[in-house]
């Protein structure tokens, strides 16, 4: 017999993908199957009627295929690309004031408890929870600005197999909380640190993230001097723009010298390809510019943009520009954890513009889908190990039952078995509207199942 030339497959599923391209925003592959090699990453994906000569190619018993059921389907699990951590503890609650007083009144002071580790791992580990168990397979963190606690939030995350950038924040004036920032020659310090011990313990899947928390929260020399870290080290980098107008006129004055928000990020070296901004709801078309020939992405929080009155981006607008951009549950400025939120919040923040304006071309459901999946890791310039189905990514993949006895979602007469085209086609969009992490039933990062949680 012929020498097996590829690595063999650890695990072969067969059934319904949903997942999206380039060119397709939502493709439903019906019967296929897919094999995860022993690094975890998908080794094929092929029709399900040529089971029986992939199982002699890769070297897998066709009776160990993995059989979905009708009700089921995989699809790749989902990007959050903007999510403090540090603020989870009182998500749900202070939306009621706008953003720079918020920050003031609820947000610094919760931040400065993370001083306390066991108080940061209290609230990380439920975080790590809440979000795996919704679908997040890759989250992008913003801790707080204490590094041992944002190592921590690190290694949380590599016990729980989250793919995760997570960023020391830093901040070094225009607090009101005065115990809450850094001077600026302990804030590079710590970052460097930071980075320097993160990186050692080379998890596979946790990067450190440079984080400016905002313009307004950092001096000109902390802009660059971050920049040049993030420069010299190839590093993802992330931040708030444009979010609020108070905060927009704010930035006008503390940088006079700047043309624009994107402006001051462009000329501290804080706006590359592995660049990631939250909000830019007030983002100039000119600006938006610069974000595509730059190749930085925007994060999409729409929960967060209505929960405090921020604003409402233009989602068509920004993907008109070929921007790169995601979707963010920006806990706790938005008040749920889940993506599946962050999914519809897209749509209807999409709506209210088209009623608005009759010439705004609403987000359609499977591109919000793909902003949630492939958007999200084209954000965080992760595409290449994630966000679809496609031969030599990672399997980052969330098992999806939309028959939950006592759940969520109900399946009604007609949509069976025998009826494939009209189940499957719905598959998604049933559940994603209706369903909730109670239609999760698996997660997988890496190959790794991660929900059900492991035991650590
Ligand atoms: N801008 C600066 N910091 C923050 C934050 O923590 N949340 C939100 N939504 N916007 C910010
Ligand atoms: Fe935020």
């Amino acid at each position: 017999a012929a020498e097996l030339a590829v690595m063999p497959v650890s695990t072969v599923y067969r059934g319904t993908l949903a997942h999206s391209t380039r060119d397709e925003a939502l493709q439903i592959l019906e019967d296929f199957v897919l094999g995860v090699d022993a690094e975890g990453k998908i080794a094929f994906i092929e029709e399900g009627q040529n089971v029986d000569s992939l199982s002699q190619t890769w070297g897998f018993q066709t009776s160990d295929v993995i059989q979905l059921e009708q009700h089921e389907f995989l699809m790749p699990g989902m990007v959050d690309t903007h999510i403090h951590a540090s603020q989870y503890s009182y998500s749900g609650t202070a939306l009621d004031l706008p953003l720079l007083d918020w920050l003031n009144t609820y947000t610094f002071p919760v931040e400065s408890r993370y001083k306390d580790l066991d108080y940061a791992r209290n609230v990380y580990t439920k975080v790590l929870k809440r979000t795996l168990r919704n679908g997040t397979t890759t989250a992008c963190y913003f801790a707080t600005i204490h590094t041992d606690a944002s190592l921590l939030l690190g290694q949380i995350a590599d016990d729980f197999g989250q793919r995760a950038l997570v960023g020391k924040v830093c901040m070094d004036c225009n607090s009101t909380v005065p115990y809450y920032k850094e001077p600026l020659k302990e804030c590079k310090d710590e970052t460097l640190r930071f980075i320097r011990e993160l990186l050692k313990k080379e998890y596979a899947h946790v990067k450190p993230v440079v984080t400016p928390r905002f313009a307004v929260s950092c001096s000109s020399s902390l802009l660059h001097t971050l920049g040049k870290i993030a420069k010299n080290n190839d590093l993802h980098i992330q931040s708030h723009i444009s979010e609020n107008k108070e905060e927009v006129k704010l930035v006008k004055q503390l940088f006079p010298d700047c043309k624009s928000y994107t402006d001051v990020y462009l000329k501290h070296d804080l706006l590359t390809d592995k660049t990631v901004m939250a909000h830019g709801c007030y983002l100039s078309d000119e600006e938006l510019k610069i974000f595509h020939e730059r190749g930085a992405a925007i994060s999409h929080c729409p929960n967060s943009n209505l929960s405090l009155a921020s604003g409402m981006l233009n989602v068509r607008n920004v993907l008109n520009h070929k921007v790169k951009l995601g979707l963010g549950t920006d806990v706790a400025g938005g008040y749920s954890p889940s993506m599946l939120d962050a999914l519809r919040r897209a749509m209807d923040t999409s709506k209210v513009l088209s009623m608005q304006d009759a010439q705004h071309q609403t987000l359609t459901f499977e591109e919000a889908f793909r902003l949630a999946t492939l958007g999200g890791s084209e954000a965080l310039s992760l595409d290449d190990q994630t966000g679809n189905f496609e031969v030599g990514k990672d399997f980052d993949a969330l098992r999806v039952n939309m028959c939950i006895p006592g759940g969520p979602v109900d399946m009604f007469p007609g949509q069976g078995p025998k009826d494939i085209s009209l189940l499957q086609v719905n598959a998604c969009v049933f559940d994603i509207f209706a369903g909730d992490d109670r239609n999760i039933a698996e997660v997988f990062v890496a190959g790794r199942r991660v929900v059900p949680f492991p035991d650590l």
